[in-house]
């Protein structure tokens, strides 16, 4: 059931006006708040914007992506990088095993791989409730460096301090009309393996 739900599972680009129950949006971000992450640190703060206002401002940010603008729902989701030192995992010294000792470099990759777990976790209760969705990536933001005054003013908007960036928006909404889309994907064979790259599962 659950990988029927997966292959269902489309970025959906084009919205209805059909407004999402609050109840639902919980049950979205409920469903971000359980995913796991590295020692517990849940390095993430999820933003739900409803305001046309503020779909604007961050349809600018995702260099004017329309569907950022017609979406019912966004969620933005903020990787912060403060979290490990909050967490109050010092104790551990070994950087193998704990990212905040891993560098500037380290603490945000591991960050940014924390968030994902919680979109995809929030992209698939979206799913299961008939709510379409789709990841915005291209944005400006400390990781792509482009439009940093633009960037600042959103993060002050959204009040973000200076650990926290903002790794992406998932839009959400009805799908408009129904269209069928193939799923593009490598054949099975191209990326699993048995024991060795090169041996057949
Ligand atoms: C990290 C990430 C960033 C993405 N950024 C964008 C984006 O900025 N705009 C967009 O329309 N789709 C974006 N997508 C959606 C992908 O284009 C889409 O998932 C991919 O083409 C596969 O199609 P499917 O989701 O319909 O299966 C992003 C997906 C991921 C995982």
């Amino acid at each position: 059931m659950m990988l029927d739900l997966i292959k269902n599972r489309k970025s959906v680009r084009n919205y209805s006006n059909k407004h999402i129950p609050d109840e639902d949006l919980r049950k979205i971000l409920e469903a971000g708040r359980l995913a796991p992450s590295w020692m517990n640190v849940q390095s993430w703060k999820f933003v739900l914007i409803k305001s046309q206002e503020n779909k604007d401002l961050l349809s600018e940010l995702s260099i004017g992506q329309a569907h950022v603008k017609n979406a019912d729902a966004l969620i933005v989701c903020v990787a912060d990088t403060g979290a490990w030192d909050e967490a109050k995992i010092t104790h551990i010294q070994k950087p193998a095993l704990n990212p905040a000792l891993q560098g500037e470099n380290g603490i945000l990759i591991r960050t940014m791989e924390q968030v994902v777990y919680a979109i995809s976790y929030m992209m698939l209760e979206a799913e299961s409730l008939g709510i379409r969705s789709c990841i915005i990536g291209a944005l400006a933001n400390e990781i792509t460096g482009i439009s940093p005054d633009l960037s600042k003013t959103v993060k002050e908007k959204l009040n973000l301090n200076e650990n926290q960036i903002i790794s992406s928006i998932i839009t959400l909404g009805y799908e408009a009309e129904h269209t069928e889309t193939k799923k593009i994907r490598k054949d099975f064979d191209e990326v699993v393996f048995l024991e060795k790259i090169g041996n057949r599962f």
